[in-house]
C-alpha cells in the first residue's frame, strides 16, 4: 500500500491542486473479507456452479466483478433447482441452521470473527442468558446471530435511546454487539441495560478490532481536515456507521461509493482533505477517487 501513510499527504504532481491528502492506514479490505473473496475465487476456478447467498460482500462494484467471473447470487437454496452447484456462506455469516441441509453443497467464507460471535452466542443460550445484540436487525450478520439466539432468547437493540424504552425483567442478561457496531453505541447501551432489573449482567465487546481501528483514525483524521471523504458501498454496515462518526467530528463529511460520486463542490476552497474507506472497499477505488480529486481545480 504505498499510497497509505499515517501522516501521509499524496505527492504533489505538476498540473494538479495542491490540497493535502490524509488517507487512513486502515484502507482497504480487512482480512476477513479479504479471506472470503480468496475463498470465492478459488471455487469459481474449479468450474462448480457457485451461488453466493445474498453479495458476498457490500460493495456493488466488486460484487459485479464476481458476477462477470460467472458468480451468481440466490436469495435462498430454495430458489435453485439444481442440486449439483455450491452456495457461498458470505462474510457476514448467516443462521446456521439454513446451511445445516446434507442435500447441497456449502462453502463457508464466514469471517472468522463473526463465527467466534455465532460460538459466543451458543454458549451464552446454553447458560441460559436472555441476549441483547447492539446492532441493526436487518443487518444479515445479525439476522444469523438473532437465529441461532432464537426468538425467544434475544433483542436485538440499535442505539442508546432504544435501550431506555425497552421493558427488560430477566435474570440473566448478555449483551454482545454486532462485529461492525460503534463502539461507543454499544458502551451507550450497555450504561442504559446496566439500569434494567436482572440478578447476572454479562457484557462482552465482540465489535472487531479492525472495526475499532479504523473508526478511530478516520475519526482523528476527520477533526484534522477541512473536508472527509468516506469511499464505500451505501449498504455497507461499516462503510455507513464510519461515515456517521466522521461526520459527528467534521460535518463536511461526504459517503461515496466511487469516484463517480465526487462533486467538486465536496472541495471547494477546501486546504485538506481526508480518505476513509470501508472494510470493503478494495484499494483501487481508493486510489481512482484520491486521482479524481488530484485533478479538481479547487
Ligand atoms: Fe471480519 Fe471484522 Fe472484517 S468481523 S469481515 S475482520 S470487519
Amino acid at each position: 500500500r504505498p499510497f497509505c501513510s499515517k501522516k501521509g499527504a499524496v505527492p504533489f504532481f505538476r498540473g494538479m491542486n495542491k490540497a493535502k491528502i490524509i488517507i487512513s492506514s486502515n484502507s482497504g479490505f480487512c482480512f476477513g473479507v479479504q479471506r472470503a473473496l480468496g475463498i470465492a475465487k478459488r471455487a469459481l476456478k474449479e468450474k462448480k456452479t457457485v451461488y453466493s447467498l445474498g453479495p458476498i460482500i457490500h460493495n456493488p462494484q466488486v460484487v459485479d466483478k464476481f458476477l462477470k467471473m460467472g458468480l451468481l447470487i440466490a436469495k435462498d437454496v430454495k430458489a435453485v433447482r439444481d442440486k449439483n452447484v455450491a452456495f457461498l456462506v458470505p462474510s457476514h455469516g448467516i443462521n446456521p441452521d439454513r446451511v445445516r441441509s446434507k442435500r447441497f453443497h456449502f462453502i463457508d467464507t464466514t469471517c472468522p470473527l463473526v463465527g467466534r460471535v455465532q460460538k459466543i452466542i451458543r454458549d451464552l443460550k446454553d447458560e441460559g442468558f436472555f441476549i441483547i445484540i447492539v446492532g441493526n436487525k436487518n443487518h444479515p450478520e445479525v439476522r444469523g446471530l438473532a437465529g441461532i439466539a432464537g426468538a425467544n432468547s434475544c433483542m436485538v437493540v440499535k442505539d442508546k435511546p432504544e435501550a431506555k424504552s425497552i421493558k427488560i425483567k430477566r435474570e440473566k442478561i448478555a449483551l454482545i454487539s454486532q462485529t461492525t457496531a460503534p463502539l461507543l453505541s454499544f458502551k451507550e447501551v450497555l450504561s442504559e441495560i446496566a439500569k434494567k432489573d436482572f440478578t447476572e449482567l454479562r457484557c462482552i465487546n465482540t465489535v472487531c478490532k479492525n472495526t475499532i481501528e479504523r473508526q478511530k483514525e478516520a475519526c482523528n483524521i476527520a477533526r484534522r481536515v477541512d473536508a472527509m471523504v468516506v469511499i464505500g458501498g451505501k449498504q455497507s454496515a461499516n462503510t455507513s456507521k464510519l461515515a456517521a462518526s466522521c461526520r459527528r467530528a467534521n460535518r463536511n463529511t461526504h459517503h461515496i461509493e466511487s469516484k463517480n460520486d465526487l462533486r467538486l463542490s465536496f472541495f471547494k476552497g477546501k486546504k485538506s482533505i481526508g480518505i476513509a474507506s470501508g472494510a470493503s472497499t478494495p484499494l483501487y477505488a481508493i486510489r481512482e477517487v484520491i486521482k479524481k480529486i488530484r485533478r479538481f481545480e479547487i
